[in-house]
């Protein structure tokens, strides 16, 4: 990234796992859960409306369910996916990754009544989710990205990102391919808020339609897979 705002250096990259709350241990629930402490829920709050993102663990959602949502994904990257692969023409984004549909363990997770509940609590949004624009999301090999957008307002006012499997080189760090930047308005000359980095269960809550995101090429080595969930206000 060339344009980084001046006042991007003091929003610094979400580095790694060494930060955070301690989490509880997890009692048994049903799938589907997505349990946040009040004192996370208050600062993901405060992060969002001054940001337009705020960031969640790892770990984020208990491991059964982190695992079954993981399984699906690599499922279903297998029998029911299909490459994006865009040059960045006018009226285009330039990506190039890969898509799959959702399963039945991503959509009860996207649609749990506590995760609703945790969106609203963060968002302000009472929010449905909105399938047709949800999708796993897999980037594989080097100079896989996506260029800078907003989500469309009407399929995706807000997006719940659920980063299930990042893998970088052994002995290096994550490259900027791994992480998502995000801006404060909707371009890119509007200034980097946020870098924030895909990490194995972690999630997003993110302002997509109304704040430019992008995600730089992926270094040799890296892969990702996340469930992307996007959310319409509720009727
Ligand atoms: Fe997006």
């Amino acid at each position: 990234m060339s344009n980084i705002s001046p006042g991007a250096a003091t929003s610094p990259a979400i580095g790694d796992a060494a930060t955070g709350p301690a989490y509880p241990a997890y009692p048994a629930r049903p799938a589907g859960d997505l349990r946040i402490d009040p004192q996370s829920l208050a600062r993901l709050r405060t992060e969002f409306r001054s940001r337009g993102a705020a960031v969640h663990g790892p770990p984020a959602i208990q491991a059964d369910i982190h695992a079954q949502l993981l399984n699906e994904a690599l499922a279903q990257r297998e029998s029911a996916s299909w490459s994006l692969i865009a040059n960045g023409c006018p009226g285009e984004i330039s990506q190039h990754n890969l898509r799959a549909y959702l399963g039945p363990h991503a959509r009860n997770f996207l649609a749990a009544p506590e995760v609703l509940e945790n969106l609203r609590q963060v968002t302000g949004y009472r929010l449905v989710p909105s399938w047709s624009a949800s999708c796993y999301t897999y980037y594989d090999g080097p100079g896989q990205h996506m260029g800078e957008h907003c989500d469309k307002e009407e399929a995706c006012r807000i997006a719940l990102l659920v980063y299930l499997q990042t893998i970088w080189a052994p002995g290096t760090q994550p490259s900027t391919g791994l992480q998502l930047h995000v801006f404060r308005s909707d371009n890119a000359a509007s200034g980097l808020v946020l870098r924030i980095t895909a990490l194995s269960n972690r999630i997003v809550f993110l302002n997509g339609a109304e704040q430019a995101h992008l995600r730089p090429a992926l270094a040799p080595g890296e892969h990702m897979t996340l469930l992307a969930g996007c959310y319409q206000l509720s009727p």
